[in-house]
């Protein structure tokens, strides 16, 4: 089977989907991989690297599409919100197609991949179990975005984060607070101490208590009810407004004593939970910086503008969108594992197998044969579930 890499075309995305280092491993699976002229420079691997380990390149986009069986991206349809659509019409019904889709978070472009035809499998809805951990590209993606917040966040306060003693005086380490301790939000974490900050962090799942502090963080306690803070998949659930409110309260002091805030915070399909408002922003020293992960489901802090610098009160508040693109090469090296790991099991004997057969396929594929078949993202939408699943 052929598996096409077009160039990513959301708008200063420099990540490609496939690397050359991958293509070894794909060969054995019975893959070959055809790749758009230049999909992998602007990550750091230029065409000679794919074409040495045995790719095709070819100048033509629409020839990529018409001639491979999978064709594989970092941002299709929907999770592109900005140029996505143009490949629609590349794409022709039985075609499998697998990427980040943004299954829960627009329903219009699902409706118009699935009447595309293509089978479409989403990254986004891979099962948090241990057999998917090596499939799982959100978790990479957070991986770096965690990293690189820390690293923005060092370069944009007016302070140094690790404790001095020199000869003109000694500096009091900078004091960072982690809303979230998800993947990225571990990893944020776990850079802030290497670079010698007083790291605290905040999580409504109480289960991240032991893995903050095994990390050198300081968990924070608020007296909340959070026994049902988490799902069956280790997802947090929403709360209702009166626990934000809550929350809110408790957390203005622990912000208030913080030079940095980074927030992580999601809930799955719905709009990021308000966790920083105005007033606590107020209260932060002059010259801090908030780092809002959550910018592109709708912000953590009230102030926040996606993709924008915002300065209030004295404190700066970013919202940065795709940092993890902004580390292309290590981002585009560890998604192509995770999408080989996949195309691997999605792939036995040159047939793509059914989604009965096995539940990181079932779970993962989010169109097919014309129609929206994912059961998790028709409950979203409120659609009836299929009588076939
Ligand atoms: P996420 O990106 O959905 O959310 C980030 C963090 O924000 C989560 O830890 C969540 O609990 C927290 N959060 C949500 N609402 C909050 C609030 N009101 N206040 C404070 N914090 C709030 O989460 P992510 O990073 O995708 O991880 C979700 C879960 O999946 C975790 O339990 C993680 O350990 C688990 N996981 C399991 C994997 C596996 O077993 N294969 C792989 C990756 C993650």
């Amino acid at each position: 089977m052929i598996v096409g890499v077009p160039k990513e075309i959301y708008p200063g995305e420099r990540r490609v989907a496939l690397t050359p280092a991958v293509i070894p491993l794909l060969a054995k699976a019975g893959l070959e991989v055809l790749l758009e002229a230049g999909a992998g420079e602007r990550a750091g691997y230029p065409d000679v690297q794919y074409q040495e380990k045995g790719a095709k390149i070819l100048p033509e986009r629409g020839a990529v599409f018409a001639q491979s069986e999978i064709v594989v991206q970092v941002l299709s349809h929907g999770a592109n919100d900005k140029t996505g659509a143009n490949d629609l019409s590349l794409m022709r019904p039985g075609q499998v197609l697998i990427g980040f889709l943004r299954p829960l978070g627009s329903p219009d472009s699902v409706q118009q991949v699935a009447k595309t035809g293509v089978s479409a499998y989403a990254m986004e809805l891979m099962p948090r179990t241990t057999r998917a951990q090596s499939m799982d590209a959100l978790s990479s993606m957070a991986s770096i975005a965690g990293y690189k917040a820390v690293v923005v966040v060092a370069n944009e306060l007016p302070r140094i984060f690790p404790m001095m003693t020199t000869a003109a005086g000694t500096i009091t380490p900078s004091r960072i607070l982690v809303i979230g301790a998800g993947v990225a939000g571990l990893q944020a974490i776990a850079t802030a101490k290497r670079l010698g900050a007083v790291v605290s962090a905040y999580d409504v799942r109480p289960a991240v208590k032991e893995q903050i502090q095994s990390l050198g963080g300081r968990f924070v306690e608020l007296p909340l009810e959070t026994g049902s803070a988490q799902d069956a998949g280790g997802y947090a659930k929403a709360q209702d407004e009166a626990f934000y409110v809550r929350q809110r309260e408790l957390l203005g002091n622990v912000i208030a004593e913080s030079d940095s805030v980074i927030t992580t915070a999601a809930v799955p399909g719905k709009k990021a939970p308000v966790l920083v408002t105005e007033a606590m922003v107020k209260r932060m020293p002059p010259g801090s910086v908030i780092l809002d992960l959550a910018a592109e489901r709708g912000g953590n802090c009230e102030l926040t503008r996606a993709g924008e610098r915002v300065q209030v009160h004295g404190v700066t508040i970013l919202g940065p969108i795709n940092l993890a693109g902004s580390a292309p090469y290590h981002a585009s090296q560890m998604y192509a594992k995770n999408l080989t790991t996949f195309l691997q099991n999605l792939v036995k004997d040159g047939k793509v197998r059914p989604p009965e057969s096995d539940e990181i396929i079932r779970d993962t594929l989010l169109t097919q044969g014309g129609e929206l078949v994912n059961a998790r993202v028709r409950e979203s939408m409120g659609l009836p579930a299929l009588v076939a699943q």
